[in-house]
């Protein structure tokens, strides 16, 4: 089946987009060890073909330590680094690895959640199944450990167990889309009828983090937005360990208004790891807020930026991935393989 060079293009350049000054290239590989696709971090312009040949006598090496490693199994993510660079890489399906190069002074902790979506979207594109070449803007919180450098050796990216828990809470006033974005991702559904949830839902999902070999289920807690209800909100948002604040790209006032939430979730639950959503982009025209305003937020309040549609679904499932990953880089691991 052919594959969808257009799409892999633009992903590359959300790519580039998102991590910016570290990025030297990001290079996808298919099993052969052939270049199918690369960026280069200072141009953005697909590279040249003698930039390619110098990549390729970089990556190489470690690529043939790596196919070994996928004969006998999967490798899943792993990096090397070496005097001058640092390199990730990640398993993009049965077809494909990601590889992404980054300079020598740069973290790979923040790169990794993004490299890991990427890799995930690749695999997609090379199966043929429906995929957005959108990158969440990805902010990342300075608490996390770092994966130190140590040059010349390939270490394989885990996380430290198998499972994951967390109790989730969404923020947000009233009729952003809260419920629409839960059904859509724990049922893939989508209820047209406006109920405004009276009390708390419970719903459990879990999402698989192949090339981790790891899983997070998401203990998600849906209660309503009105402010009638803010007496009970204290104990809805005790122990959360994830939240995610929506506002509704068409109305601007829902999105001046996260401010509010953010400050009443961090008040009682300080540690939490918080995203931020626009919802409902299918209504592009009766949009109120932009994506730059989106963003603008989202590094002020520290958090990472996606803008969705429980309608259509876009970008919903990467949304509660993005923070999955987030809150799992804490427990990660790097073992020399
Ligand atoms: P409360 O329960 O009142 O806090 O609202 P909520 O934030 O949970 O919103 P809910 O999911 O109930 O959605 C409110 C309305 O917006 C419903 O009529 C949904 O069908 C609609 N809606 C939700 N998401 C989208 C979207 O992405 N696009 C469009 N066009 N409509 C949406």
């Amino acid at each position: 089946m052919a594959v969808d060079r257009e799409k892999l293009k633009a992903l590359l350049k959300w790519y580039r987009q998102e991590i910016e000054e570290d990025l030297v290239a990001a290079i996808i590989v298919n099993r052969e060890g052939l270049i199918m696709d690369a960026v280069s971090g200072t141009t953005g312009k697909s590279v040249e073909e003698d930039v390619v040949g110098g990549l390729s006598s970089l990556v190489e090496p470690v690529l043939n330590r790596i196919t070994k490693e996928f004969s006998s199994g999967s490798f899943g993510t792993g990096t090397f680094d070496t005097d001058e660079y640092r390199l990730i890489f990640c398993e993009a399906g049965e077809h494909a690895v990601f590889v992404t190069v980054l300079d020598a002074l740069a973290m790979i902790d923040p790169v990794f959640p993004v490299a890991y979506l990427t890799a995930e979207k690749i695999a997609r594109i090379f199966d043929g199944r429906p995929v957005s070449p959108v990158i969440p803007k990805i902010i990342t919180s300075r608490e996390s450990g770092e994966i130190e450098k140590s040059v010349d050796k390939l270490r394989k990216i885990k996380a430290k167990a198998d499972e994951y828990a967390f109790k989730l809470i969404l923020g947000g006033d009233g009729g952003v889309g809260k419920t629409s974005m839960v059904h859509r991702f724990v049922e893939n559904s989508f209820q047209q009828d406006y109920k405004a949830t009276i009390g708390t839902s419970i719903m459990k999902k879990e999402c698989n983090f192949e090339g981790l070999e790891s899983s997070v289920r998401f203990v998600i807690w849906d209660l309503a937005g009105q402010t009638q209800f803010r007496r009970i909100r204290k104990s809805y948002l005790a122990n959360a360990e994830a939240g995610i604040l929506v506002f509704d790209v068409t109305r601007h006032k829902t999105y001046e208004n996260i401010q509010n939430w953010y400050e009443e979730i961090k008040e009682v639950t300080p540690k939490i790891s918080l995203l931020l959503v626009g919802n409902k982009i299918d209504l592009e025209d009766q949009r109120e807020v932009n994506r730059e305003e989106g963003e603008a937020l989202a590094e002020e309040i520290e958090v990472s930026y996606v803008e969705t549609s429980a309608k259509t679904g876009e970008n919903i499932d990467d949304a509660f991935r993005m923070l999955a990953l987030e809150m799992i880089k804490r427990f990660f691991t790097a073992e020399e393989v």
